[in-house]
């Protein structure tokens, strides 16, 4: 081609990146990796290797060790010895470790780069420009709040041991979004990496010794799912960190149930990009390339749904394929290339079966004439249109190049297009109108909010998800508090087991329980309502004598209540000023009734507790109602012209187990917070006096506590736990009980993987208001949403 028709054509030349260096640290390696563990590389226990291959050509690159249970058993043993020392260091020490290792990432960035492009098949112009210098800032930012450690959060403790699970698609910068917050905390890992993109990982283990990280503080142990299974398995381990599918996460909630493992989940996602008539098209769909055809669209936040108003959708659907017609797939170390491989056969072929379904199941299919490399895992970008939004290629994550498009009338509707998922991870709005733009993010359900811009990321911007895909964030302040935990509650004694109590029978010529008409009614909407079994439970004090009867609900009030909480719109959108006001009124009216009340919960807890509960309790609500107009956000400043709004949002419909031992002060210090942030709350009082309940409703319904806001269903733990914590409607249970209790509320709550949050068993002092209050209740009772706006011409 003479240079003249290359200016008529302007197609490009191939601009290959010169792998040489990729190869010699293969080369030196041997092409065969063992086990990071103690500071040293360990040949697997059971003597196994797998392959990692190129996917841009099918190639081997290098065999790697098959992780066993014995070869995790060793790495965390590693893990536990260096904990103590580790954990001691100052944080100006830790600092220095964490900046060393963002130096080295920046000194080896260009190796780092290629060598994760060989082996996940991503473009080297995102590794190199995207990827990489993302793991140097997570450091950089780490190596930051490890010094400011003792200053910001001088009550708070690591976890020890951590157990860290990533996924393939952003393989070294998922290791850095875990590795960098443990480590600034003062954890020790254990971090398995996928098995498809396993070399970068181990490459990170080289700079650990370079950088004098002391042995056993960080472990790298490769394999496979039965690898991180049995990492998940090991007693020995304090928490899971874990990015990857729902489907995974959901079996590791239910593997951690019995145990005392922490969790964080990050996993999948359908997000909506959503494009308004009055957006800049033309924007929208350079957005659009980088929200689904980045990375091959092997993105946990791709924009997979394309949402468009319906009068711009022709237009857009044309500019669209004019921009797809432009793309340039191709062997990912050609710097000229858009769109890389796939990352594995299995992948691919997922793909292609899920875009044949949604064929199948009405939608039309346009892809660009793009030749596919003969050899490697390649598919094509392409456009599913005339969706229906209950396609399997609307609701599934496909994890390819294939967006799914529908369109929407109003704002109202797109927002309920966009939140009809279960999925909840991220979003994009695009419009001209900041109005309608912040309207809409607002209201959508996820963690991150992209309003005219796609997929950015800093390390100072918490990332996670609502919903099913998953809790926790990383990054940002909120990030740390996903590896440390006040040192009060890791030193809390453990609760005695509860006695066990009985349900009575439910023949009721054999219960001999009096009449419903003398018991304490539930609480349901805002009014008092009988409970659906029509028995009650007798309350008595410890003496054995009778109290009086409280309802018994089920599982049908338990509906009913979760019903009428998510109905209580009103509350969560009651301003912070609204809200404070009626917790002000409740502690009022509570000091107007408080002998009353105090002669009542004396038959239950004697005397003294009785008047030191309503008097503490008084307290506490006065410190929420102060509470709910200040915990604010924050806006943060990424390196990019844009600002990302921080916004604590409340998780939802919350449930909450009470304490048994302080009957009104241990519901006060769980539903308050709740409610101070615009959760609707299903509460079970204190087993042992739930009579408590027509005191607190009396409360409620006297200072102007919108109907539903908080529900009250009194019964038997045993009987009302699982409703609640299997209710799809339910986001989070809070619950606080003996160790059996606790387990069980996690074992329950992996349908829909709602936040759980518990005592652990342990005992709180509600009395004490420096642990039993404030912003570690506070930010359980919240989710960080990040609303990232962009500023300039
Ligand atoms: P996966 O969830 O199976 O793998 C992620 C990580 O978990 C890997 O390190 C894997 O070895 C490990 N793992 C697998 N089973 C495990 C178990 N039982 N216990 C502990 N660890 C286990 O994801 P996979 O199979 O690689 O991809 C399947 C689908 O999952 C993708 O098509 C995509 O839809 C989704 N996915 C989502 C990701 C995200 O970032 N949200 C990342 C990777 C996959």
């Amino acid at each position: 081609m003479s240079i003249a028709e290359k200016f008529v054509s302007m197609e490009y030349g191939p601009a290959p990146e010169d792998p040489k260096e990729a190869q010699a640290w293969l080369e030196r390696h041997s092409r065969k990796f063992n086990h990071f563990i103690g500071g040293h590389w360990l040949a697997p226990a059971a003597g196994e290797y797998f392959d990692t291959i190129d996917p841009s050509n099918g190639e081997k690159l290098a065999s790697v060790a098959q992780g066993s249970s014995a070869d995790i058993d060793a790495a965390v043993l590693a893990a536990r010895a260096a904990s103590p020392k580790w954990s001691a260091l100052t944080p100006h020490v830790r600092a220095r470790y964490l900046y060393n290792l963002a130096r080295l990432v920046q000194k080896h960035s260009r190796l780092l780069a290629v060598l994760e492009t060989m082996d996940n098949g991503k473009p080297i112009r995102e590794s190199r420009d995207i990827d990489i210098p993302l793991v140097a800032r997570h450091f950089y930012y780490h190596a930051g709040w490890a010094q400011l450690l003792g200053q910001e959060f001088p009550d708070y403790e690591p976890y020890g041991v951590v157990g860290q699970i990533i996924p393939w698609n952003f393989p070294l910068l998922m290791l850095a979004w875990k590795i960098a917050p443990a480590l600034a905390t003062g954890n020790t890992v254990v971090l398995k990496p996928a098995e498809f993109t396993p070399l970068t990982a181990l490459a990170f283990a080289g700079l650990c010794q370079e950088a004098g990280i002391p042995a056993g503080v960080v472990n790298i142990v490769t394999g496979d799912g039965s690898t991180g299974e049995s990492l998940v398995k090991n007693s020995e381990i304090d928490k899971i960190a874990f990015t990857g599918s729902t489907e995974v996460g959901r079996a590791i909630r239910g593997a951690t149930a019995a145990s005392h493992k922490r969790l964080s989940l990050e996993l999948g996602g359908k997000s909506p990009f959503i494009v308004f008539d009055d957006a800049d098209l033309d924007g929208a769909v350079e957005g659009l390339v980088d929200g689904i055809w980045f990375n091959q669209g092997q993105v946990c936040c791709a924009g997979s749904r394309l949402l468009m108003q319906e009068s711009i959708a022709e237009v857009l659907i044309s500019k669209i394929r004019d921009r797809m017609n432009t793309l340039r797939l191709g062997p990912p170390l050609d710097k000229a290339i858009d769109v890389g491989a796939i990352v594995a056969r299995v992948q691919l072929e997922r793909i292609q079966r899920m875009v044949a379904q949604g064929v199948a199941d009405g939608a039309t299919c346009w892809q660009p004439q793009i030749t596919l490399p003969s050899r490697g895992f390649y598919f094509p970008p392409t456009i599913l249109s005339n969706v229906h939004p209950t396609s399997i290629v609307a609701q599934q994550e496909i994890f390819g190049p294939v967006l799914a498009a529908m369109t929407f009338r109003t704002p109202r509707e797109a927002v309920e297009l966009a939140n009809n998922t279960v999925y909840g991870l991220a979003s994009c709005v695009w419009s001209e109108s900041i109005n309608v733009a912040l309207h809409v993010a607002a209201q959508l359900k996820a963690g991150v909010v992209w309003v005219n811009c796609t997929n950015l990321f800093d390390a100072a911007c918490g990332f996670g998800g609502y919903r099913e895909s998953g809790y926790g964030r990383e990054g940002g302040r909120e990030g740390l508090l996903e590896y440390m935990e006040p040192k009060w509650f890791k030193h809390a004694p453990k609760l005695a087991a509860a006695r066990p109590t009985v349900p009575p029978s439910q023949d009721p010529a054999d219960s001999g329980t009096p009449s419903i008409d003398r018991t304490v009614k539930l609480y349901i909407g805002g009014k008092q309502a009988r409970p659906d079994s029509g028995y009650s439970m007798e309350v008595r004090s410890p003496d054995g004598a009778l109290l009086g009867e409280a309802s018994l609900g089920n599982r049908k009030d338990i509906r009913n209540a979760v019903e009428a909480a998510r109905k209580a719109e009103s509350w969560p959108k009651a301003t912070a000023h609204n809200r404070a006001q009626v917790l002000y009124y409740c502690a009022e009216n509570l000091a107007v009734r408080q002998n009353e009340i105090a002669s009542r919960l004396a038959s239950a807890v004697g005397e003294q507790q009785a008047k030191r509960e309503v008097a503490s309790g008084i307290e506490r609500i006065f410190s929420y109602a102060a509470w709910a107009d200040k915990f604010d956000g924050a806006v943060h400043n990424p390196p990019f012209r844009n600002i990302a709004i921080a916004m604590n949002e409340p998780v939802g419909t919350v449930g909450v187990i009470c304490p048994s031992e302080t009957p009104l002060l241990g519901f006060l210090s769980l539903v308050l917070p709740l409610i101070a942030v615009g959760n609707t709350v299903i509460a079970v009082p204190s087993e042992k006096f739930p009579l408590i309940a027509s005191d607190l409703y009396q409360l409620f319904d006297t200072s102007d506590l919108p109907g539903g806001a908080v529900n009250i269903v009194t019964g038997y733990v045993s009987q009302l736990l699982k409703p609640l914590a299997e209710h799809d409607d339910v986001d989070a249970i809070w619950c606080y009980g003996d160790e059996a209790t606790v387990t069980s509320a996690k074992a329950m709550s992996t349908g829909n993987l709602k936040q759980v949050w518990t005592n652990e068993g342990r005992t709180i002092d509600w009395f004490d208001s420096k642990v039993a209050e404030g912003r570690w209740f506070l930010e359980h009772a919240t989710q960080v949403k990040n609303i990232w706006v962009p500023y300039g011409e």
